[in-house]
């Protein structure tokens, strides 16, 4: 899919309430915080809430994502709350031109909407970003997970493929990826889509 016609389909889905924007960090952030460590970039940050909870416990962070209006909520929400965190329209798949880097990536629900030609490209600009020895925390939809709604299913082995090289896979967990209670037109397992939720490090 091209990535006008990508960012018109996130942006319709901005213009209703989307299934992932919950108004508060997903689970397997909240949980792996403790080695989420120094500076930070959020990649696909939506509005802004696991960069902003990030934020809070004191990181320095970058939030990207392509659409202008949920940076724009991203920032309003930083600022109501009173936290500094600095959110920027960008497009992921250019990370290889930021001229910048950073101990930790998080990952919420971006990689699993790219295809296969464009996951290299975004694995790519990530080994740009992340420092030697740092960390890439991914939550992902997993191929547990029914097909039906929601992006590509993605399996350990395709993780486990894409960071074959420069990278080391530390651990891969099934976990949820958490979504609006009032849901409509949509569903998924009880509890939440399935996911895996990777802690991939950087290798120096
Ligand atoms: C499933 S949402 C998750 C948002 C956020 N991480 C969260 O957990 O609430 C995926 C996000 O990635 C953004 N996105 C999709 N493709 C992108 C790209 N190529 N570059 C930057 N952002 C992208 C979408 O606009 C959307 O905000």
């Amino acid at each position: 899919m091209s990535d006008l016609l990508n960012q018109e389909r996130f942006a319709s889905m901005y213009a209703r309430k989307p299934p992932w924007d919950i108004g508060r960090p997903q689970r397997s952030f909240v949980e792996a915080a403790d080695r989420v460590t120094g500076a930070i970039l959020d990649s696909g940050c939506g509005t802004g809430e696991n960069a902003l909870y990030f934020a809070e416990r004191g990181h320095t962070v970058l939030g990207i994502d392509f659409l202008e209006g949920p940076i724009q909520e991203a920032r309003r929400k930083a600022q109501e709350r009173g936290l500094v965190a600095e959110f920027v329209q960008k497009d992921a798949l250019t990370l290889s031109d930021l001229d910048r880097t950073f101990n930790s990536v998080i990952d919420s629900g971006l990689f699993h909407v790219f295809s296969d030609e464009d996951r290299a490209r975004y694995v790519d600009g990530l080994a740009h970003v992340t420092r030697p020895g740092g960390r890439l925390f991914l939550l992902c939809f997993s191929d547990e997970e029914p097909s039906g709604h929601g992006p590509r299913r993605v399996s350990q082995r395709e993780l486990r493929e894409s960071f074959a090289i420069g990278w080391e896979v530390e651990a891969i967990r099934a976990s949820r990826l958490e979504v609006r209670p009032d849901l409509e037109d949509i569903s998924f397992s009880e509890g939440g889509p399935k996911a895996w939720f990777a802690v991939i490090r950087r290798l120096g």
